[in-house]
């Protein structure tokens, strides 16, 4: 059984928090797409992990977990995140594996990524100032290197200075601070080296799997509405983060998957810049008040509204979703009167679905149907029957309105405060 899960909204889902659940039946879990832009938080008993790069199988003894071809990866940064888990005890020789073809973000593409935003001012795409789209144009543009150059340390270097004296002349034009050549170098050569042991080709070592009948669980990153091709571009971001995105960027074809996962907040946050037609102070500001729904990469607070049932019809439709899992029902718990956007209005006529113009998108009014609340806690409960009925209704007109089955419901950030539906 072969799993692809996806965020079915603007990320920050609870994708990380299901993949930790999920793992228990899964023997691999692969990173496929994304950069370490992605925040993935897990937490069990006293312990809080956040990855970035790194799939959240990796905290279950005994699992192997992936990082494919698709990902862009920050070598400096993955050797941090890699000594950060080992010094909380997490082994992870052995038991990670880095494709050879995955692509370097390089502090070029850091550079360019924050002085375009700069230029851009009120049109800025709130990225999270990773290098990620630069990193994947690059790939797109064949100019990028891959961890594969990166382990021969003299062909990296000839390509390195190349590189580097093409984009620190596209820095210095933006006002920007030109790199130094033997810094990059030599931190990333150092990186380089540390990352060695798990580098391999891993579309035959997971082909090798796969026909061993492991089971592999695909780490969706980002969200349906952040997808190149599907997302509100170009407030997006710069990989497919829908199914698809699972085959290409691991080598998997899709045949060999067997079910989609879409997880979604039993509301809506986005975190960035772009629109978002249910957009509501007063969600936000009660979730921001409880403390909840800051960034788990930047830290910054996010845009938080009313369900949306649009937004994830669209994603039901473009992953293929299966199965539902709806994270955070604890956060409406307050409210005597909760709304869900079934479609939209825009320019006199009803929409069901999504328009593709993000412009079109901001004329687009939300028609609410008002659901009870149920004003009392659910953090708590442990069986879908134990909900209030109303949470219990709520949850199955979310899943009806989606169109996919409902079959996980979470109810707080621990792993224990998950259930099955
Ligand atoms: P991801 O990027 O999709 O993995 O999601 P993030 O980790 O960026 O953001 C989800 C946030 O919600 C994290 O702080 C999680 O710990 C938290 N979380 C996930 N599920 C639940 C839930 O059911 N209830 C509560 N209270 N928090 C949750
Ligand atoms: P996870 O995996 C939420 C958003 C950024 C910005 C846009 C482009 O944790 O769900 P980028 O740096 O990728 O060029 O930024 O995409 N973004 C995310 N928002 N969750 C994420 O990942 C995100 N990764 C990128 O805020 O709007
Ligand atoms: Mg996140």
């Amino acid at each position: 059984m072969n799993t692809i899960l996806v965020g079915a909204q603007w990320g920050d889902e609870g994708k990380g928090k299901i993949i930790d659940v999920l793992t228990e039946e899964a023997d691999i879990v692969v990173r496929s797409q994304g950069g370490n832009n992605a925040g993935h938080t897990v937490e069990v008993g006293r312990e809080k992990f956040i990855l970035h790069l790194i799939p959240s199988g990796i905290l279950r003894r005994n699992k192997k977990c992936v990082i494919g071809n698709g990902v862009v990866i920050d070598p400096v940064s993955l050797v941090a995140e890699i000594e950060g888990l080992e010094k909380r005890g997490i082994k992870l020789a052995g038991r990670l594996f880095i494709s050879e073809t995955a692509h370097l973000v390089l502090p070029y593409h850091r550079r360019l990524d924050e002085a375009r935003e700069h230029r851009k001012g009120t049109n800025k795409i709130g990225t999270t100032k990773r290098g990620i789209g630069p990193a994947y144009g690059d790939k797109a543009a064949r100019t990028g290197l891959r961890l594969i150059d990166l382990a021969q340390p003299k062909v990296f270097s000839a390509k390195l200075r190349e590189r580097i004296e093409e984009n620190n002349a596209v820095i210095e034009s933006l006002g920007g601070e030109p790199l130094s050549f033997p810094e990059v170098e030599q931190s990333y050569l150092e990186a380089g080296k540390k990352l060695r042991p798990y580098i391999i080709n891993t579309v035959v070592w997971l082909h090798q799997q796969d026909e061993k009948k492991k089971r592999i669980l695909f780490e969706g990153a980002q969200g349906t509405f952040l997808d190149i091709d599907f997302g509100t571009y170009p407030y997006v971001t710069s990989s497919n983060t829908t199914a698809g995105g699972a085959s290409t960027g691991s080598g998997i074809p899709p045949h060999r998957m067997d079910r989609v996962v879409g997880v979604m907040k039993a509301y809506t946050t986005r975190v960035g810049e772009g629109p978002l037609p249910t957009e509501c102070a007063e969600v936000s500001d009660m979730l921001h008040a409880m403390g909840r729904e800051f960034g788990a990469t930047t830290g910054r607070a996010r845009r938080c509204g009313w369900f949306d049932a649009v937004a994830t019809r669209y994603a039901r439709m473009v992953n293929g979703i299966d199965e539902l899992a709806i994270t955070n029902l604890d956060g409406l718990d307050t409210l005597r009167q909760i709304q869900v956007c079934v479609a939209y209005e825009c320019r006199g006529k009803r929409l069901l679905y999504p328009p593709n113009d993000a412009e079109e998108l901001l004329h687009c009014r939300p028609i609410y149907r008002k659901f009870a609340g149920w004003n009392q806690p659910t953090c708590g409960v442990r069986h879908f029957k134990k909900l209030p009925v109303a949470a219990q209704k709520y949850l199955k007109a979310l899943a009806a309105l989606t169109g996919a089955k409902l079959r996980i419901v979470s109810v707080g950030a621990q792993r224990k405060q998950t259930f099955e539906a």
